[in-house]
């Protein structure tokens, strides 16, 4: 069994009236691709933002590699490799593809001088490579908002690796995309497990089955079962959720 390197325990949050998580826990191993899934509203943006460092919870805890992260800044979690590609774009869109991949390697530097900065050059290489493993090096000069909404997701997923992170969050990366554009996404995802582990919300099953190693399924904030793809299929309480629900 892989090692664990993001443990969540206990964490409860509370919006208001609405208990949004109802004390959760989940562990993402090494080199795991690990799917959230559950009907709207479950919780699973809200345990993302909890574990990104967004929202903080109000009871339980979030460790990466061992470490309690709970309550810590979300640049310091960056710092020890955690990253997130939010549900909502958050691309600069008037800025080109190039430029968007070239702030997030070059994050906390202001953008003036970044634009303007030796670091341009230096960057030249890391930023054409991520561009490539993404298929956006022959929209490099192109402005971001104009890109496809497939390759603005692509585009955000790359700027979320560009600090080389060992623990990816993507909140519902493949809504609005293509079925051949969601096979892609699965493809330029795959090579990256040998060095990030990924926890994924995803509303389409048949990639979230085929892309996952593990899948915990979230309803109501408390977790209904957990398991392995074929395990989750089989399971009589979440075919009754995803039957009468979804
Ligand atoms: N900032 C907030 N303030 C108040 N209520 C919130 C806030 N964020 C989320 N909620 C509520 O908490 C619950 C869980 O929301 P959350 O966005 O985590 O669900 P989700 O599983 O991601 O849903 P979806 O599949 O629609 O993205 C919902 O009832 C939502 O309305
Ligand atoms: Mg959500």
């Amino acid at each position: 069994m892989a090692s664990s390197l993001l443990e969540v325990r206990g964490v409860e949050k509370r919006f208001g009236e609405l208990q949004a998580l109802g004390g959760v826990d989940l562990t993402v191993g090494a080199q795991e691709f690990h799917g959230l899934i559950g009907p709207n509203g479950s919780g699973k943006s809200t345990l993302l933002h909890t574990i990104a460092g967004g929202l903080l919870p109000d009871h339980g805890t979030v460790s990466l590699t061992g470490r309690d992260i709970t309550r810590w800044a979300v640049s310091s979690r960056a710092a020890v490799g955690m990253s997130i590609k939010f549900q909502i774009a958050r691309i600069f869109p008037d800025l080109t593809v190039y430029d968007n991949v070239l702030l997030a390697l070059q994050a906390g530097q202001s953008l003036g001088g970044l634009l303007i900065s030796r670091s341009r050059r230096r960057l030249a290489a890391p930023v054409m490579e991520s561009l490539r493993d993404f298929r956006l090096d022959t929209r490099a000069d192109d402005m971001a908002g104009d890109l496809s909404h497939g390759e603005m997701q692509w585009l955000e997923i790359a700027m979320a690796l560009a600090s080389h992170p060992s623990m990816l969050l993507l909140d519902e990366p493949t809504a609005g995309m293509s079925p051949e554009e969601r096979r892609v996404t699965g493809d330029l995802l795959r090579p990256i497990k040998s060095s990030c582990s990924i926890l994924i919300v995803e509303h389409d099953l048949d990639f979230i089955r085929s892309f996952c190693d593990v899948i915990t399924v979230l309803e109501g904030g408390k977790i209904l079962a957990e398991g392995t793809p074929a395990e989750i299929e089989k399971n009589e309480r979440v075919r009754e959720v995803y039957v009468t629900r979804v």
